[in-house]
Formats: C-alpha cells, structure tokens, sequence
C-alpha cells in the first residue's frame, strides 16, 4: 500500500463549537489509518487544535505566517507563534494568498526560509490559472513558481517540504483536474526537484476540489503522494472516506 498524506485546509471555515466534535473524530479516524493525517485551520483556533490533537497522530498546523520574527506587523504571526502552539505544519503560498492577498514568489520565498529555519514543515502550493493552461502556459508558471520558491535552499531543505500542486481553476470549483492532468504536473514537479536540486522522493501533493468520489482514481496515480483538501475536510464524514484511501504502490 502507498501511504498518503492527507491534509485538510479549512480556510476561513469552521467555529470552536463545531471544532470539538471535529477533533475528536479525526483523531479517532488518524488511529485507524496508516496513512498521515493533518489539518491546517485558522489561526485563533491553534490552541484549541494543540489542547485537542498534542497526543493524537493527526499533524496540525496554520495556513499562513510571515517571515520576520516579531515587530511591527499589524495582524500577522511568527514563525515563533506557531511553534509556540506545537505546529507541525504550515501552508505557504497558496493561490488564495497569491491572488487575493498579492503575495509574490519572493514574499513566499523567504517565508519558506524561515519555516524551515524554525523547523516548521512548509506545505508550499503552487499552480496555475485557467488562462495560463489554456495558454499553454501551466508547465512555465509552475516552473518559475517554484524555482523562485525554494531559491537559496539546499537539497536537504527543500527534502523538508511538502508540495501541493493546486491548479487555481479547480479549487473550489468542484472541477478537479483529470488524474492525467494532475499527474502530468506532478511527475514533472519531481522532474524539476531532481534536475535542479537533486532531490529524490518529493512529498507532492495534489489539491483542487479532491473529494471521496475522485480520490481513489486521482491518488492512485503512481507520482501522487496524497492531497490537501479544502471543501471537503469540513464534513468529517467525507474527510474520513478520504483519508481512508488505500491504493497500491
Ligand atoms: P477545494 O478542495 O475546496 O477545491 O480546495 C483545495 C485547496 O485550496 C486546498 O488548499
């Protein structure tokens, strides 16, 4: 059996009431499973996730922070804060953050550097919008994405980080990209790891509108190592038939 990561990306969703019956059945689901479980949910609720998932094998983690260690940044968090709150993980550049939020390649550059320096593991997301597949151009965005990601780092760095490859135009839109397309892209991803920092065996996953009924056809391709889920983490009735995938090596 592959073993898969599956993690949860609850964006601006969910509330502390809803979050106590929620912890309580992941944990339980992450018991009976051998492949690895995490969540990524707002920041005000890190300390409830560390009260309700510190001895649990579920991975838990924040959605964003900000390079600097402290000072004046009206409304950001440390890479210190999150480690404060046992934080496993944290998502860098998602395309919520790039499109929204403008972050840059280079703002998520040393946002990567940081995360790593303070032993946080990145899950670092990166893909590309309609116009650019339709333009031919998802290989080149993906490309410059993440050379200018992970400039500076070292092999051993970048063996760190987990990565999600999220085209933009299937993420909430419940059109997830074929599982051709998707492992095109990812088996490409690890092409480019190995060619230029000589990484073998890249954690990358896969995100945009995955849910029970495509994950077994979309994890089951062999470069695919599990997906980051946003919709559908949130009913933890789906999130478990998820993350209860089993799919050959
Ligand atoms: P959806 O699963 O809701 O499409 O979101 C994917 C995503 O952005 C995960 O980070």
């Amino acid at each position: 059996m592959k073993k898969l990561y599956l993690i949860g990306n609850m964006k601006m969703n969910m509330n502390y009431a809803d979050l106590e019956p929620y912890f309580a059945n992941l944990t339980q689901v992450a018991e009976n499973t051998s492949n690895v479980v995490g969540v990524c949910v707002p920041s005000v609720y890190l300390d409830f996730a560390k009260y309700s998932l510190e001895n649990s094998k579920v991975l838990f983690g924040a959605q964003n922070m900000y390079h600097e260690d402290k000072g004046a940044y009206t409304g950001e968090i440390s890479a210190h804060m999150l480690n404060d709150f046992s934080c496993d993980l944290v998502i860098l550049g998602h395309s919520e953050r790039r499109n929204i939020f403008h972050e840059s390649d280079e703002d998520i550059n040393l946002k990567v550097k940081k995360a790593l320096a303070e032993g946080l593991t990145p899950i670092l997301c990166f893909g590309e919008v309609k116009e650019e597949r339709e333009g031919g151009m998802a290989f080149s965005v993906v490309e410059r994405q993440l050379m200018n990601g992970l400039n500076g780092l070292d092999t051993d760095e970048i063996n760190r980080i987990i990565f999600a490859y999220e085209p933009v135009w299937a993420i909430g839109t419940g059109l997830s990209a074929t599982p051709d397309q998707a492992e095109e892209m990812i088996a490409f991803t690890k092409r480019l790891l190995h060619e230029n920092f000589e990484c073998h065996d890249n954690i990358v996953l896969y995100g945009g509108s995955l849910k029970a009924s495509n994950a077994n056809e979309i994890l089951s391709k062999p470069s695919i190592d599990g997906g980051l889920i946003g919709g559908a983490c949130l009913k933890i009735d789906e999130f478990e038939q998820i993350i209860n995938t089993k799919v050959d090596e």
